[in-house]
């Protein structure tokens, strides 16, 4: 059973049908898909809202739905992952990707530090990463307004983005849990 998690703003909540189609509408916007080496065709969308809801109410942790409390409906996604990439550890990972609508308003990182507490308080992991293309700036100022510390040694290729690919290095953010 997912669990809900309220921020002064926000309601991060589990997937609901009407989500589907504001998912797959977010991810056919080239300005939400600025630093994706692919875009997502609308059946592949709807496939992952249902993976996503599934996981979620799995798992208790995963891609949870944003929806502002006084505007209801879909807001976007704050997600906690367990990155799997061949030669890399596991690690705990944090993201988030809301419509354009939803930005320049505090949103991304007010429901991201909801689920970075929920992963350090809930699920105790003992350390978060974040991930994302050197080129997309907003989203390493989310990293940075969540106190997270970029690690210069831990720059990355990244494994699935084809070498030379201007998307292909990426930064590297790390937060602790404090003791
Ligand atoms: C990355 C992304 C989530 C950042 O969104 P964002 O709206 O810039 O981030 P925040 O929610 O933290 O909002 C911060 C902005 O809101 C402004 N703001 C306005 N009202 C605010 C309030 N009440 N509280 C806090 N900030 C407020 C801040 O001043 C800041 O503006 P600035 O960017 O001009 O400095 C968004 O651009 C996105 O979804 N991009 C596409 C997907 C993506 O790239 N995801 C990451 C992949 S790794």
């Amino acid at each position: 059973m997912a669990t809900t998690l309220d921020t002064p703003r926000l309601i991060l909540r589990s997937w609901i049908d009407s989500d589907v189609e504001a998912w797959a509408d977010m991810n056919a916007d080239p300005r939400v898909m600025e630093f994706f080496v692919e875009s997502t065709p609308l059946q592949r969308s709807r496939e992952q809202a249902t993976r996503m809801r599934d996981d979620l109410e799995r798992n208790g942790y995963g891609w949870w739905v944003i929806e502002r409390r006084d505007a209801p409906g879909f807001a976007g996604v704050a997600v906690l992952d367990v990155v799997r990439w061949d030669g890399f550890e596991p690690r705990h990972e944090i993201g988030w990707r809301l419509p354009v609508h939803a930005w320049g308003q505090g949103f991304a990182t007010e429901a991201a530090r909801a689920v970075m507490q929920y992963a350090f308080d809930v699920l105790q992991w003992p350390e978060i990463i974040a991930i994302t293309s050197r080129l997309n700036v907003r989203s390493m100022h989310v990293m940075e307004r969540l106190g997270m510390v970029r690690d210069f040694g831990g720059d990355l290729e990244h494994p699935r983005i084809p070498v030379g690919h201007r998307l292909r290095p990426h930064v590297l953010y790390r937060k602790y849990r404090a003791s």
